[in-house]
């Protein structure tokens, strides 16, 4: 994972670096470090923790220079420690590494049986070294470059700088992303548009196996073979502006209240309120009439907004769905051909096992669909249709706006393929059309329900082990809700279809085990019931989360009950999503955590 920065800059670079880290800090946090040229001396600063610990080392220990690269590590190899944090030094050069070289034992007992003295546990730092031989043998930082690339296995992007050159970066890219970024008499090198926004919005995004030579005068860019090549220079739209967190102590909890908001925006994309029809721009390039099957892939909380979808699709246009977690996928070698559409679901844009198993998809000719967050992401722009949630930038590391509105777009796009293949009447359609155009109301008095939550997330937080449990699109969110409790609190929590309980989860119950219980009054009430009915006959703590109908159906059985308005069965597990999110929040809040940026994750997983 990691996020790597360049600049050719005119100006005093330090800072500059550290700002383009903030923006990458959602693809690791454990530790950073940045390397500046100043008139061809090359210095280093890193720190263990969050940036802000680099902030302090160099306020105690500056360094100068126009010209510097900088890191944000999510650790793969080696744990987070001053020495592990790149930038990576070997004699005259120094390198930033996002990605996996995947032959770096090898490579590493080669380079040191040849002498080199290595100081981290890296996978990177072999890079370094094996650059630095090279130029020990006269070589010319390009050549040492172009010799060493073609002897690293495994995903890398990589920025190296170069003792003695202040006018000279080379970046690389293989399986990682890198993007050059164009200013006024400056260049840049950055993992995304984001990094790179505060400088300029003229981007050229490096397509797999090119490496870039970068100047204040220009660029090279050559592709695996060595050859120069031309790479189309586009307009980046992402923001410049930091995201702050407004009134909310956490991005989370802001990002929880947009919900409304950005459910709207996101709604008001796919349907027209009018006429009351979905109006899925892209949909046109997918024909769903005569499609064989749907194969959605996808990683974390994205993957379960795919099982919700996998109910939508087969019972609302009875198309045949398999979902897949991507990493699983990719090498299932499962069969997939020209009759089918591959949709994969990502907020970043950049989940590399979501990335890897499109491509797969795509060589075996499926029609390719993504619904992404980040319209500028890899998959975004390798997908030929993108279904784009309109959830704004999403920072907190644990996935919440944009969660539910890829429910959204997939709600409408189920419609959408309802109507084209002949399995929904245009007045079952229109029905369900104004379904989704309640959510946004459903979701504000969701919100309302906050006070009771926090309630309730003081004594969850007591508790070592937490059960989820839910049915139909409900059970997905059990799923969810367990993913958010433990990455958030650290609790241990597990998600099971209310149905699978006797099948072994049952076995844990006794008086310490709450048990969450996701069941609106809808068609399976009365089956979750009689699982409740179980858990209590266990003394097992009960959280229900339901309408008024299903409280009072449950009468007594709960000890405690969230209670939200009625509504659709189609719209429950987007509006249901919300106190799922909050109690994990809340029970975040109250141990103490690190919210936003949980330890040992990150928001964008770009290693598999
Ligand atoms: C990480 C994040 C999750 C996210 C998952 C998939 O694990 O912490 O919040 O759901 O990656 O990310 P994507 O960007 O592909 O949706």
């Amino acid at each position: 994972m990691c996020g790597i920065i360049g600049i050719l800059g005119k100006v005093q670079v330090a800072p500059r670096l550290v700002d383009a880290l903030k923006r990458l800090e959602y693809r690791g946090y454990d530790s950073s470090g940045i390397a500046t040229i100043n008139e061809g001396h090359l210095s280093r600063r890193r720190a263990e923790g969050k940036l802000r610990c680099l902030e302090e080392v160099l306020e105690h220990s500056p360094i100068s220079g126009t010209t510097g690269i900088g890191h944000t590590r999510w650790a793969t190899h080696g744990a987070p420690t001053v020495l592990n944090a790149h930038p990576h030094i070997a004699g005259k050069v120094a390198v930033v590494h996002n990605g996996i070289i995947e032959n770096y034992l090898e490579l590493r007992a080669k380079i040191a049986r040849q002498g080199a003295e290595i100081a981290s546990d890296t996978d990177s730092e072999v890079v370094a070294h094996l650059v630095n031989a090279e130029l020990g043998q006269g070589k010319a930082p390009e050549n040492a470059v172009a010799d060493v690339l073609p002897r690293l296995k495994g995903a890398f992007s990589l920025v190296f700088a170069f003792e003695g050159c202040d006018d000279m970066l080379i970046g690389a890219r293989k399986g990682s992303p890198l993007a050059v970024g164009h200013g006024d008499g400056e260049m840049f090198l950055g993992s995304d548009a984001i990094a790179l926004s505060p400088f300029t919005d003229r981007v050229t995004y490096l397509e797999e196996g090119d490496w870039v030579v970068l100047s204040h005068s220009g660029v090279a860019i050559r592709d695996a073979d060595n050859q120069i090549v031309a790479r189309p220079e586009a307009r980046s739209s992402v923001s410049a502006t930091l995201m702050d967190k407004g009134n909310y102590r956490h991005f989370m909890a802001k990002e929880i209240h947009e919900q409304p908001e950005v459910l709207g925006h996101t709604l008001s994309r796919y349907l027209d309120y009018g006429s009351k029809k979905t109006h899925v721009p892209g949909a046109e390039k997918i024909d769903f009439a005569s499609l064989n099957r749907l194969q959605i892939a996808a990683c974390g909380t994205a993957y379960y907004a795919a099982v919700v979808a996998k109910y939508w699709f087969e019972k609302y246009a009875r198309l045949p769905v398999e979902i897949d977690i991507a990493s699983e996928f990719r090498y299932r070698e499962a069969p997939i051909g020209e009759r089918d559409c591959a949709l994969f679901i990502s907020q970043s844009g950049e989940t590399a096992d979501t990335l890897a198993s499109l491509r797969y998809c795509k060589q075996n000719g499926a029609v390719i669909a993504a619904v992404v967050n980040v319209p500028e992401s890899t998959i975004a722009r390798e997908a030929d249709v993108i279904f784009p949630t309109i959830a704004g930038p999403e920072i907190g590391v644990a996935s919440t706006k944009a969660f539910t509105c890829q429910l959204a777009v997939l709600a409408s796009l189920a419609i959408q393929a309802g109507r084209a293949r002949g399995t929904l009447s245009e007045e079952d359609a229109k029905g369900l059309v104004e379904q989704l155009a309640a959510i946004p109301n459903h979701a504000v008095k969701a919100l309302r329900l906050e006070a009771d939550i926090q309630k309730l997330a003081h004594s969850l937080s007591r508790a070592s082990n937490v059960l989820y449990l839910g049915r139909g699109t409900n059970f997905p969110l059990a799923l969810e809700g367990a993913l958010k409790l433990k990455e958030l609190s650290y609790i241990h929590a597990e998600g099971y279809a209310a149905g699978e309980l006797k099948h072994g989860p049952i076995a844990l119950i006794d008086e310490n085990m709450p048990v969450i219980v996701i069941a609106p009054h809808d068609a399976s009430f009365e089956k979750t019931l009689s699982n409740m009915q179980e858990v209590a006959a266990r003394d097992g703590r009960i959280i229900l989360v339901t309408d008024q109908a299903g409280a009072d159906a449950s009468d007594g059985v709960a000890e405690n009950t969230i209670i939200l308005a009625e509504m659709p069965s189609l719209i429950a597990p987007i509006i249901y999503a919300l106190p799922v999110q909050m109690i994990a929040y809340h029970t975040a809040v109250f141990m103490g955590t690190d919210v936003d940026q949980p330890r040992n994750l990150a928001k964008s997983v770009t290693v598999e």
